[in-house]
Order: structure tokens, then C-alpha cells, then sequence
């Protein structure tokens, strides 16, 4: 294993997407395609995804790789809260009718920096602007240091009823290195207030690979949280990326990390303390209580990826409102001004304000799915496959070296990854990624796979 280990652990991307967006081909993207992309690939019977990214948190985490304001000021609420249902009428209107949403997700940032007044204005405004699906169930992240039960009642009485909290780790050597303070009781108490609301799934966030940590501080970790039961648990591996701006990966060195094998040990005596706990693995980074949707659609190969990760929510049409937030039309994706600043002015000339997107060509189309398929179904099938014999060609090579690991089994055209390969999954489908493929990346673009 420690073999495979130092021979896959490779910069590489973690597939929410395909092209990944370091891969964009943003020449291939304008305003007009895009709206054009959204009119012809939908209807008025199909329902729609609503991602809305709320972006303010009071304190920085130093590990925190998302799009994220730090600001003490809450008056920045409503502002925001505004331009988004501004995003969504204009959404509106490209579609040309009023929107049937099936599944909401509020991240961040911090959705529970908003009050739970804030965030009813900003439910009331979409609830007025749309219709809402029979079959909806949203979700959203808490910070447990700022979610409170007012935020929990309000949330579930418009349709939220899965929640998943920020932990990280327990241990108070980490936790300050990552200037992230936070008890275990408060935690407890979220957890077991959303469940007396009625929340059908409660998830907590744990990491490993954070500065500090040791084999020992996640299994305490994970003891701890297992002790909770929640449903869902994302076992993330630390994604250092100190390059990309505005990440604020500061506090600690880059000796303070665990090494690649100690990283490896955490993740798998953390898996194995899960699984001997009735947690299943779902995904790359996800596991479940058996009796859990998410497991139940692994089982029943319904299991979907997409921006916001793994998901029971099947819609073609991914829209996603706020600064940063990323859309997915299936054939095309775009991606708004990561800036607030630029996002307001987009806004304030009554346009969409994405910045850059990518309109799918057949073959990305093609290779979308082998990768999606990989993701969420653990196999692919090439046998009715349009790529031409070059790109097949390529694919075919790039796989010969997990043949010879016996991390995956070809049988006619069906390519099948073993159970205990997948950990080696984002470098399986990076054999598939033909744009990867063409163009090495100059720099350091995505984290380390393993
Ligand atoms: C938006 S936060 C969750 C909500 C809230 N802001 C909080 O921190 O509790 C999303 C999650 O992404 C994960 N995350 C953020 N940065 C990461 C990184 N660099 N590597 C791995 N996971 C990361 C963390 O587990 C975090 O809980
Ligand atoms: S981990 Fe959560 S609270 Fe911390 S900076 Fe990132 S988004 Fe904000």
C-alpha cells in the first residue's frame, strides 16, 4: 500500500466538474452562449437546483479553502440578501417562466452568519418568485458556534430537513492552529436540537491532514463524533492550496503538516473506525449510516455528483446564485465574479455576473459522464463510446497502470475499480481526463489526490 501510495499521490483534481475549471476554455464562453446554453437544454416541467452561496463568516479558519468575507459587521446581511433575488429574477426571465426548484442548498462562507430574520426574507423572496417541487428537500451548512435553534425552526419550516456542521477536529492543538475554537458539548447540542426539529439528516465535517494532527487526534476525533451518530459524515483530506488568492492557508508551516503516509494511516484507520461503526463509504470523502439516502442511492447506482458533492438530487439544471457560486446547465457551466465587489456591479447593470464558463463539446460531454459514472458508480462502460481511437487510445494507456496495481478490472469494455482502490478514485478518472491529458498543468493547480 505504501508503494501505491508514494506512486499515486499526485496533484490532481477532485472532479465536481468535468473540464475541471482550471480547464475551462473560457474563449469557448461568452454572456450569449450562456444564456443560449440555459434556453435550449431545459423546459417548464423540469425542476431545477438552487445553490446559494453565502459568503460571510466572522473569523478566518486557517485551513479554509472556500470563497469566503470575514467581517464582523452584519449590516452586510440584507444587501446581499437582495442581490441575490435580484440573480434569481434575472434567472427568471432568461428561462422565460417562473421556476420549479426541487432542492436548495445554502453554503458558504457561513449561512448561520445570517440571523434567522435575514434568512426568512431571503426564503420568502424565493418562495415568491417560484414553485417549489413536491418532492423538495433542501440543506444547508451550519457553523455550530453560530447556528442557534431559532436558525434550525426557521430553516426547517421552509422545507430544510439535512444539515451539515464544520468540525474538523477536537483536539485543542489543532484546533488552534487553525483558529478554529469549538466545543464538543456545543456541537452535541446542535446535533441533538436539529434531530428534535425534525431534521431527517444531521452530517458533521471532519478533516485530516490539518497541521498538527496525529493518527491518535482523529481517531479521538472520530470517537467523539461517532458517539453523536449523525447520519452523515465527510471524512475530507486537508487541500492545501496556499497559491490560490484570498485562501488566507496561513498560521502554520508547511513542516507542520503530516506527511503523505501519516496522512494515509489517519485516513485509513479513520475509515476503518467508521466502517466497524455502521458507517458506510459513499464516495470520495463521504460516509453514511446504512439506513441513509445517500447509501441507499449508492446501492441503487442513483447516486449523483456535482459542485456542492455527492447528492440523491437528479435535475439537469444547477443554478447557482452569490459571489463565486458556480452553474451547471449539463452542457455548459459559468461561474460569477468571485469578488463582491465586482459581483454587486454585474448585478447593478442587470446582468447575470458570471465572469467565465465552459460550453461542453461532444467529446467533453462523453468524458463527463465515464467520470461521473467513476464518481458515483465505481464503473464505467466504453463499449458504445463516441471518442475517436486516438482518445480511446490514450484512455486505454493511461489505465494499463491500475491493471498492473490491481486497483481496477476491465472485462469487455466494462471498466470496474475494486473496493479497496477507492482511494485511489480522482487518479482513476484523471486517466480519463483527455484535457488534462493534452496540457500538464505549469504550476501546481489541484491538491494532492491522496
Ligand atoms: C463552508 S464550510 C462549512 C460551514 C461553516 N463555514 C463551518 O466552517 O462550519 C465547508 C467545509 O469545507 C471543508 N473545507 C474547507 N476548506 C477545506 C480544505 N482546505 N480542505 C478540506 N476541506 C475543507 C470543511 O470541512 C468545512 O466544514
Ligand atoms: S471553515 Fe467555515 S467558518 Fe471557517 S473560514 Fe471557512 S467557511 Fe468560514
Amino acid at each position: 500500500m505504501q508503494d501505491l501510495i508514494k506512486k499515486y499521490n499526485v496533484a490532481g483534481p477532485r472532479y465536481t466538474s468535468y473540464p475541471t475549471v482550471p480547464y475551462w476554455d473560457d474563449e469557448s464562453f461568452s454572456y450569449n452562449r450562456w444564456q443560449n446554453t440555459i434556453q435550449n437544454s431545459t423546459n417548464e416541467d423540469k425542476a431545477i437546483s438552487l445553490y446559494i452561496h453565502l459568503p460571510f463568516c466572522e473569523s478566518l479558519c486557517t485551513f479554509c479553502a472556500c470563497n469566503k468575507r470575514i467581517t464582523k459587521r452584519h449590516s452586510v446581511e440584507l444587501p446581499y440578501i437582495n442581490a441575490l433575488l435580484k440573480e434569481l429574477d434575472l434567472y427568471t426571465i432568461l428561462y422565460g417562466h417562473k421556476l420549479t426548484i426541487k432542492d436548495i442548498h445554502l453554503g458558504g462562507g457561513t449561512p448561520t452568519f445570517f440571523s434567522p430574520e435575514n434568512l426568512e426574507s431571503l426564503l420568502k423572496g424565493i418562495f415568491k418568485r417560484a414553485f417549489i417541487a413536491d418532492d423538495a428537500s433542501f440543506s444547508f451548512e451550519g457553523h455550530p458556534n453560530n447556528t442557534t435553534y431559532e436558525h434550525l425552526k426557521l430553516l426547517h419550516e421552509y422545507f430544510f430537513d439535512r444539515v451539515s456542521y464544520g468540525i474538523q477536529d477536537y483536539n485543542p492543538e489543532v484546533q488552534k492552529a487553525i483558529n478554529r475554537k469549538q466545543s464538543l458539548e456545543h456541537v452535541k447540542y446542535v446535533t441533538e436540537t436539529a434531530r428534535k426539529i425534525g431534521y431527517k439528516s444531521v452530517g458533521h465535517d471532519l478533516i485530516y491532514g490539518l497541521p498538527f494532527q496525529t493518527v491518535d487526534h482523529i481517531l479521538n476525533t472520530i470517537e467523539k463524533t461517532i458517539a453523536l451518530k449523525p447520519d452523515r459524515i465527510a471524512f475530507y483530506s486537508y487541500a492545501h492550496t496556499p497559491w490560490i488568492k484570498g485562501n488566507g492557508q496561513r498560521g502554520f508551516n508547511d513542516a507542520d503538516l503530516p506527511d503523505a503516509e501519516t496522512k494515509r494511516l489517519q485516513y485509513e484507520l479513520g475509515k476503518t473506525l467508521l466502517e466497524e461503526n455502521g458507517y458506510q463509504e459513499v464516495g470520495m470523502d463521504h460516509f453514511a449510516l446504512v439506513d441513509d439516502e445517500l447509501c441507499l442511492a449508492l446501492k441503487d447506482k442513483t447516486l449523483h455528483r456535482n459542485f456542492m458533492g455527492y447528492t440523491t438530487q437528479h435535475t439537469r439544471h444547477l443554478i447557482g446564485l452569490g459571489v463565486s457560486s458556480i452553474s451547471d446547465a449539463w452542457f455548459g457551466f459559468a461561474q460569477n465574479e468571485k469578488n463582491l465587489e465586482d459581483y454587486y456591479k454585474r448585478l447593478s447593470e442587470n446582468k447575470i455576473p458570471v465572469f467565465r464558463g465552459h460550453i461542453l463539446t461532444t467529446e467533453d460531454l462523453e468524458i463527463r459522464t465515464h467520470i461521473l459514472n467513476l464518481m458515483t458508480k465505481f464503473e464505467t462502460d466504453l463499449s458504445e463510446t463516441r471518442l475517436n481511437s486516438k482518445a480511446l487510445n490514450a484512455i486505454y494507456e493511461n489505465l494499463e497502470t491500475f491493471i498492473y496495481d490491481e486497483l481496477i478490472h476491465i472485462k469487455k469494455s466494462k471498466i470496474t475499480v475494486k473496493q479497496e482502490a477507492k482511494a485511489f478514485i480522482r487518479n482513476i478518472c484523471m486517466a480519463f481526463d483527455l484535457r488534462l491529458l493534452r496540457k500538464k498543468p505549469q504550476t501546481q493547480l489541484f491538491s494532492m489526490t491522496i
